[in-house]
């Protein structure tokens, strides 16, 4: 296996070398957006600069605007391991994909029908359900986690799924506890049952490789500018479903335009561009003959990785009394999360720790993050959510310690 070299991975990234008032940035804000190599950048303003048209002419930016668009789409079906290209959709982001999902898929539902939501969602995973569910009389029941392991119990679905259920929509990471679900297993049990499924990996995707055959699915969905890629959401469903599924659409494009009857109006090419040059960015960490394969490859590489630095990030919080980590901590347990670790400190208010930090140049989230069920099942609404801390691959041990160094000033 390829060894990882994090400080040649850092050179990639402009935004990585940057610093203000003579200190050097620290990003922990991962999951709420990653930075972007210059491969990236560049493959954007390549687009712009000379391969800006609309797709169907005859002239030359025309004609290399669909190859962006093309490529863009073959190097999505590699990134999600999909059969075809014309599985994937671009969209503007995950919550305007899901609320378009949610929209098409409610017309083969009916009054009285169910659908099961997730506890543990960010609420792009939740809200646009409920709404659907609201416009259709759907019954809405919940796959509920336990907030002392932060886990969902094997039989969590067994509980809520019947013959009525027609959806499952659940998250493969969290964005607030990190727990990587079992989503392979309730997505099966959940089609044995008749029901679709739609998967959230937009945490899941910046931290292991998705393999849409092996996980029951029929919806997956992330968001490139959590994994070192442009803002733009990319959704993965069968080709047959995408078929027979009902789109909003203008008459121009025609029903059997698989995924592109759901991409409606004008793309971002530039979007795309960007996000086929992240996933070769991800595919030069790993090796194989193909880069569905370098792809995969190349996340167990940086998993292991970041399983370091996510159990030096807990170990070291856990030395501050009155501090509990929202999540997973067990050290042979770190495959079982992703390295996002949210936390909260008694009588402190989320806000004060991420305000502080900030004053030291490193950055963090704190509040619900969307994440609006988690929050209130953890209680944690009313007393300002939590603090939460982010790693993604081109973080470094030596950026943990100063997080906790910082954190050592203020709380001590
Ligand atoms: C787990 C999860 N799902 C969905 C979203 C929404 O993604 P987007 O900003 O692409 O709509 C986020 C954003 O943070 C998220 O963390």
């Amino acid at each position: 296996m390829l060894k990882f070299d994090v400080a040649a991975a850092r050179q990639q990234f402009p935004a990585l070398a940057l610093q203000d008032e003579g200190k050097s940035r620290i990003y922990l804000d991962n999951p709420a957006g990653t930075q972007v190599p210059q491969m990236v950048i560049d493959a954007m303003v390549d687009v712009l600069k000379s391969k800006n048209a609309n797709l169907g002419g005859y002239f030359q930016t025309t004609r290399d605007a669909v190859t962006v668009v093309d490529n863009a789409h073959q190097a999505m079906a590699d990134f999600y391991n999909a059969a075809d290209p014309q599985e994937i959709i671009f969209g503007q982001n995950m919550t305007s994909l899901t609320l378009h999902f949610s929209r098409c898929l409610s017309k083969q539902f009916k009054a009285g029908d169910e659908i099961i939501l997730s506890r543990m969602d960010h609420d792009a995973n939740v809200g646009p359900w409920l709404q659907m569910a609201a416009d259709v009389g759907m019954v809405v029941k919940w796959l509920d986690f336990d907030p002392d392991t932060y886990e969902f119990a094997e039989d969590a679905l067994e509980k809520v799924l019947g013959n009525k259920t027609k959806l499952l929509a659940m998250g493969m990471a969290s964005n607030c506890t990190g727990t990587v679900n079992d989503t392979a297993a309730f997505a099966k049990q959940a089609k044995a049952a008749g029901a679709l499924v739609y998967l959230d990996a937009v945490q899941m995707a910046p931290h292991y490789s998705i393999d849409v055959q092996a996980l029951h699915a029929d919806f997956v969905v992330s968001s490139a500018y959590k994994w070192f890629g442009p803002h733009q959401g990319i959704l993965w469903a069968r080709k047959t479903l995408l078929q027979e599924t009902f789109a909003y659409k203008v008459r121009a494009v025609a029903d059997s335009d698989f995924g592109h009857k759901f991409e409606t109006g004008t793309q971002s090419h530039e979007g795309m561009a960007g996000c086929a040059a992240a996933v070769d960015y991800l595919a030069h960490f790993g090796e194989g003959a193909t880069r569905a394969e370098k792809l995969r490859s190349a996340w167990a590489n940086l998993s292991a990785y970041e399983h370091g630095i996510a159990l030096q990030l807990i170990e070291g919080l856990k030395k501050f009394k009155g501090l509990t980590i929202r999540g997973i901590t067990s050290a042979n347990a770190m495959h079982r999360r992703v390295p996002t670790v949210s936390f909260t400190v008694e009588g402190v208010q989320p806000d004060k720790i991420a305000r502080h930090l900030a004053g030291d140049n490193i950055f963090v989230w704190s509040g619900h993050n969307y994440a609006l069920e988690p929050i209130n099942r953890m209680g944690l609404m009313d007393k300002g959510g939590v603090t939460r801390v982010g790693l993604a691959h081109y973080n470094t041990s030596d950026e943990v310690d100063a997080l906790h160094s910082s954190l050592h000033k203020f709380l001590t």
